[in-house]
């Protein structure tokens, strides 16, 4: 019998980047164009864990390589999200001259401070290419996306040639509560011609790869553990990290001697973080719930077959699975219950 090794190889932190490829280049493009002196913006969206901050990092490496100064700012989902936040983060690590003051302040007005940043950011942008990278705009604070409008009208109409590009990511499942962020977004097409791009799931061959980075498997071991992690993990790279997590964990993914082997894959239970992810939005099905509002279809899929719940004869529109269907085909409770055992084994 072979002797097998404890499960300690998986590591996320890889900044191995797979698929990706034309929105990477369609970056690149949108680079080159800043750093010849027309400002660029470009916002990021796709659902929670499909690869936005992966791609962003991917994007700063090469810009950083070219000579860009990079500057990024992040928005966190605290109860109270501090005005500017991300702001300021952004703008800590400008060093600290009368001209170039990172500190906001001073400002007397909104718009004093509008402009003092838009200062900052303009005169930096003239001396030397700028990537300013703006993460999470889905918990952004008015004021910051006040700013964020602001600098985008100012860029468009800027008089002189700046090395510009602006990047901002948000979770698109997150628009339908967020409309002062939906409006921002339109708004920052319209004004400031940005430009979206949309990550999707991975899909099949992407997912191979992806597998094929982190274990070499035989041949049908590869295949099972691929329609595994498309079925369960729908194409998102961070539910796919995890579950391939879980069963390193759970020793159904083992190193023996023999390379890696993949065990039965029938019986393995939900890992730890998915459920978290899945729980907070199974609690917005409540049912007081719209009945046009719905769940990613992703995390309704996973918990139907985690729960045991055939996806087959749901209703899909727009891809999205009404929430009051599923309310009324009682997978409220039946999510509900896997919720509590699931909290009671924590
Ligand atoms: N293209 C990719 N290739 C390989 N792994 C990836 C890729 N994209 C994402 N991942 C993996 O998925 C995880 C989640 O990715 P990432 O943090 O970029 O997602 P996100 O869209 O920014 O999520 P969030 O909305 O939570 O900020 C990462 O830790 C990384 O391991
Ligand atoms: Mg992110």
């Amino acid at each position: 019998m072979s002797r097998t090794v404890a499960p300690s190889s998986y590591c996320d932190s890889s900044p191995t980047m797979v698929g990706r490829i034309h929105e990477l280049e369609r970056l690149l493009a949108l680079l080159s164009v800043a750093r010849a002196g027309r400002p660029s913006f470009v916002l990021l969206g796709g659902e929670a864990g499909i690869g936005k901050t992966t791609l962003a990092e991917a994007l700063t490496r090469e810009a950083r390589r070219a000579g860009a100064n990079v500057l990024t700012g992040r928005c966190y989902d605290l109860t109270m999200t501090p005005p500017y936040g991300p702001w300021t983060e952004l703008l800590r690590s400008v060093a600290l001259t009368p001209q170039r003051s990172g500190d906001l302040n001073g400002a007397q007005t909104q718009l004093d401070l509008f402009e003092h940043v838009w200062e900052i950011i303009a005169r930096m942008a003239a001396d030397q290419p700028l990537v300013l990278v703006l993460e999470d705009l889905h918990w952004a604070d008015q004021a910051s996306l006040d700013l964020l409008r602001f600098v985008g009208r100012r860029a468009e109409s800027a008089p002189t040639l700046l090395a510009l590009l602006v990047i901002a990511t948000y979770r698109d499942d997150a628009l339908r509560q967020q409309q002062l962020l939906s409006q921002m977004l339109a708004a920052l097409v319209r004004e400031a011609r940005a430009e979206r791009i949309s990550l999707h799931p991975f899909d099949r061959a992407t997912t191979e790869t992806f597998l094929r980075t982190r274990y070499t498997l035989p041949k049908a071991d590869e295949s099972r553990l691929v329609e595994y992690l498309l079925t369960r993990g729908d194409g998102n790279p961070f539910f796919m990290s995890e579950l391939l997590r879980s069963l390193e964990d759970e020793w159904m993914l083992r190193q023996s001697d023999a390379g890696w082997r993949v065990a039965d894959l029938n019986r393995v239970r939900i890992p730890a973080i998915i459920r978290q992810v899945l729980d907070t939005r199974v609690a917005r099905l409540t049912p007081r719930h719209s009945p046009h509002s719905g769940l990613p279809q992703s995390s309704v899929k996973m918990w139907g077959l985690f729960c045991g719940i055939p996806s087959a004869g749901w209703t899909i529109r727009n891809s999205r699975i009404s929430s009051m269907r599923l309310l009324k085909r009682g997978c409220w409770w039946r999510c509900q219950t896997e919720v509590d055992s699931a909290s009671a084994m924590r």
